[in-house]
């Protein structure tokens, strides 16, 4: 399948790639609302920091065409409500917030912009059109960040590397062709890389259903491994890189990203391997000084008992589901974004 993407816009509308159907169904089901896109980031249909930060710009711009609004104040506050309710669907990844953040700036802009035209209907329509084209606007800076991230990524990887990554990095999860997957598949097309091992990613399994579905697809070879083989694999395959995105960068360059991500980074610290976080600059949280003051997302316990709704463990057991880790930025080789390579320590 050609252009792997998680949404698109279409008449004025927002159609979502339902990701819990993958890898065996590829569907697209329309969003009309800021309501439906909010559940959408809530229940995992979309996922994946720079994708999530992308539809909720598009829910932003639905939510300017909800209800029939008499003024442009009227818009602002509905759509500034519209916004509380989007960022509470989802706390870890800064993208969301970023975007939401970024819609509403931009509204109080246009709606000033709007003054001109005296007439509070014309005004209304203005500021519509500018807040849709803004969506777009994310969106497609997304695209060339990933391009950006791909190009820079890629000079960093040895001919002949084999690589992990861990979650879903990819196409599925951004914009564009994705920023650890984007690195991988630019250094692929330039021959360098022999084998992708793909961390299945316990619980939500978007190694297994999302980056092994991906590269299969784009034809780069990927060898699926469990999260606890990682240490095994770096121990017997000469493994040269480890590359993963991010959720959350915070000013030090502690990085929040899927759950594993530690252990992940530790074992490489062990194994001499370097540890490579790929990512937008939207994604740096300059707001938050260290890794420490990042809110993680807990979810559900049940995702941790049960695997495709059939339950694992003995009914009632206690069990956590933290969904994403803080990676020290020591461990961190290097973070490339669409900005360059920044190598630890961290001044972004
Ligand atoms: O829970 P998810 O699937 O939204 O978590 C996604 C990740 O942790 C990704 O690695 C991260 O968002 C980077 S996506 C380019």
């Amino acid at each position: 399948m050609k252009n792997i993407r998680p949404l698109y816009w279409k008449n004025h509308k927002a159609y979502i790639m339902n990701q819990l159907l993958l890898p065996d169904k590829v569907v697209f089901n329309p969003a009309t609302n800021h309501i439906q896109v909010a559940k959408a980031i809530k229940d995992m249909v979309i996922r994946g920091a720079p994708a999530i930060g992308i539809i909720a710009a598009f829910g932003m711009a639905l939510a300017s065409k909800e209800k029939k609004f008499k003024t442009v104040d009227e818009l602002l506050t509905y759509v500034k409500k519209a916004g509380d309710h989007l960022v509470k669907s989802r706390p870890t990844a800064v993208n969301l917030f970023w975007a939401v953040q970024r819609m509403m700036n931009r509204l109080v802009q246009f709606s000033i912009d709007s003054e001109e035209f005296g007439n509070e209907q014309k005004q209304i329509k203005f500021v519509q059109d500018k807040i849709e084209k803004e969506a777009l606007n994310v969106w497609e800076e997304d695209v060339e960040m990933n391009r950006k991230i791909s190009k820079f990524g890629a000079s960093l990887i040895e001919k002949n590397s084999k690589i992990i990554t861990h979650c879903n990095a990819g196409a599925l999860a951004t914009g564009g062709i994705g920023t650890a997957l984007g690195v991988i598949t630019e250094a692929h097309k330039q021959g360098k890389v022999q084998m992708v091992y793909a961390d299945e990613t316990r619980p939500y399994l978007q190694g297994a259903r999302l980056t092994a579905w991906e590269l299969k697809q784009m034809h780069v070879p990927v060898t699926l491994i469990t999260d606890n083989m990682a240490g095994y694999i770096m121990n017997t395959e000469n493994v040269r890189a480890i590359i993963v995105g991010a959720d959350r960068i915070t000013k030090n360059g502690d990085t929040a990203n899927k759950i594993g991500t530690y252990s992940l980074a530790i074992l490489a610290r062990f194994h001499n391997i370097p540890f490579y976080v790929a990512a937008p600059t939207s994604t740096i949280d300059l707001n938050k000084k260290t890794g420490k003051e990042i809110p993680i997302e807990e979810r559900s316990s049940e995702e941790v008992t049960t695997i495709a709704k059939k339950r694992m463990a003995p009914k009632n057991v206690l069990a956590r589901h933290p969904a994403f880790d803080v990676t020290p930025a020591e461990l961190i080789k290097s973070i490339i974004t669409e900005k360059g390579v920044f190598t630890y320590p961290y001044n972004f």
